[in-house]
């Protein structure tokens, strides 16, 4: 799972668990407040009726006070007996609900649950049935008992309201936490965007742009700390690959000179009447040896130069036409050895950007190879074409083939397919190596079609 999900996750995993302990809090607090509430209502309304006993006329004034009738009592459950408990007033609900009444001159308080008689009744209620909280009070004035008193509330009134609380608190948890996955997204999103540009800038270094630094964007926090780490730790493997191929030029390079003074001696030993004619035979076959050895040498030479030296600045505008008719033209001496036939196949003239040298190493290196495997009498066809963007050149021989296994190694350095077959041939596997390299080098593009005994074609696509 990435990084940016887990935390989206665990910011709203957290919240809806907060959310959800402060909900029931509430839920739970505020059902006690009502609860009690419910209870001081009650009493309340006890006291109201208590004090407005008149001792001279022996009544309860609230009872001929219409609004008090009409407004207050309406919500009650509400009997009055006096002390000789005869029943001198009860509110209309009494006819309505049944319930289990407290036994008189008792004082108490308590919940049950009536069942209700007749419609309409001032609430709701399920199955007929509702609960209430009751207060029986013996009502004494000056030390005497008046009578006994019982009243008595619906629970349905909190119940609503605890309803509609809850209705609030689960909108709001809904509410809420599609805001906090919403804002932790976007934040995350945004906190973790320096580590996708280092992902990206990182993804694009390799060997050739190992000089290439990343970008540090804040130095203080842990994305600038870490990409601090990998530019020193790039500056060292940089080091190290300099190092390694400065030390392939040096090796090569102290390579070459004897070896060139080793062949000029023994070409110039070939001439010498004194030598027996079986020795010169060994000295043509050493001096054969020779020459693949600078061969070898001259082209580690060109990669590790081509690869320790960017020079991109040394391109040229060059007719990549005329380049090929060079090659060609060098390469038949060889073709015509085998009797093969090589046809060059262009319209015009095509300028392109590019390092001469390099260029006619590409070409004549995958002409060459074209030549060494392909038989004798076989056919060697280069074609020049062009679309809006690339200059493509396809050379297509009748040779031997590729096997599929190998194609995505061909371009190794030292990858042979048919080892002593191209050895025999003075190969050592570097022709493609260095062919890939330079076509690097130019922007372009490189790709091989081939088939076993029917033969191979490959297409290098430079940029206008
Ligand atoms: N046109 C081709 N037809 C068949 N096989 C090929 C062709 N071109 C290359 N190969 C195979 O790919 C291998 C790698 O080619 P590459 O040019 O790198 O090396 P090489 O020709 O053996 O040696 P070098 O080019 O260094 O003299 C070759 O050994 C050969 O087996
Ligand atoms: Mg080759």
């Amino acid at each position: 799972m990435k990084i940016r999900t887990r935390l989206v996750f665990w910011y709203f995993f957290t919240s809806l668990i907060l959310l959800l302990i402060f909900s029931v809090g509430t839920y739970w607090g505020m059902r006690h407040l009502l609860l009690t509430s419910l209870d001081e209502d009650l009493i309340r309304v006890k006291n109201d009726i208590i004090n407005s006993y008149n001792p001279e006329t022996n009544t309860f004034e609230v009872f001929s006070h219409p609004y008090y009738l009409e407004e207050e009592f309406s919500n009650f459950y509400l009997i009055l007996y006096n002390s000789s408990n005869k029943e001198i007033f009860k509110s209309n609900l009494v006819d309505k609900v049944s319930l289990h009444l407290p036994s008189l001159n008792y004082d108490t308080t308590y919940t049950t649950t009536a069942k209700i008689l007749k419609q309409p009744i001032p609430f709701k209620s399920e199955n007929n049935q509702a609960e209430f909280r009751l207060i029986g009070s013996t009502v004494i004035k000056n030390d005497n008992l008046i009578g006994y008193l019982i009243i008595g509330e619906s629970f349905e009134r909190i119940h609503e309201s605890m309803d509609k609380l809850l209705q609030v608190l689960l909108f709001g948890i809904c509410f809420i936490t599609l805001v906090i996955f919403v804002l932790s997204y976007f934040l995350t999103e945004r906190s973790l965007k320096p580590l996708d540009v280092l992902i990206d800038q990182a993804k694009k270094l390799g060997h050739e742009n190992l000089g290439e630094r990343l970008k540090i964007v804040n130095p203080e926090d842990e994305i600038g700390k870490l990409t601090e780490v990998l530019n020193n730790l790039l500056k060292r493997l940089q080091d190290a690959f300099d190092k390694q191929q400065e030390f392939m030029a040096d090796a090569a390079h102290e390579l070459k000179t004897p070896l060139t003074v080793l062949r000029t001696h023994w070409e110039g030993e070939l001439n010498n009447k004194e030598i027996p004619e079986e020795f010169k035979l060994k000295l043509v076959q050493d001096i054969e040896t020779i020459t693949r050895l600078s061969k070898l040498i001259n082209n580690l030479l060109l990669l590790t130069n081509s690869e320790y030296m960017q020079f991109r600045g040394e391109f040229e505008k060059l007719d990549l036409t005329e380049l090929l008719k060079d090659v060609i033209a060098n390469s038949s001496v060889l073709a015509e050895l085998k009797n093969q036939s090589l046809k060059f196949n262009y319209d015009s003239s095509i300028l392109i950007d590019g390092d001469k040298t390099k260029l006619y190493q590409l070409f004549f290196n995958l002409i060459d190879n074209a030549v060494k495997y392909t038989p004798e009498n076989g056919k060697i066809t280069v074609t020049l074409s062009r679309d809006q963007s690339y200059v493509i050149t396809e050379i297509r021989d009748t040779g031997i083939g590729i096997p599929s296994n190998d194609l995505p190694f061909i371009f190794r350095r030292f990858y042979r397919v048919h080892k002593d077959r191209s050895k025999k041939m003075g190969g050592n596997g570097l022709g493609l190596a260095i062919v890939k390299l330079i076509t690097q080098i130019h922007n372009g593009k490189i790709s091989v079609e081939s088939k076993i005994d029917e033969g191979s074609a490959f297409k290098i696509m430079l940029p206008i």
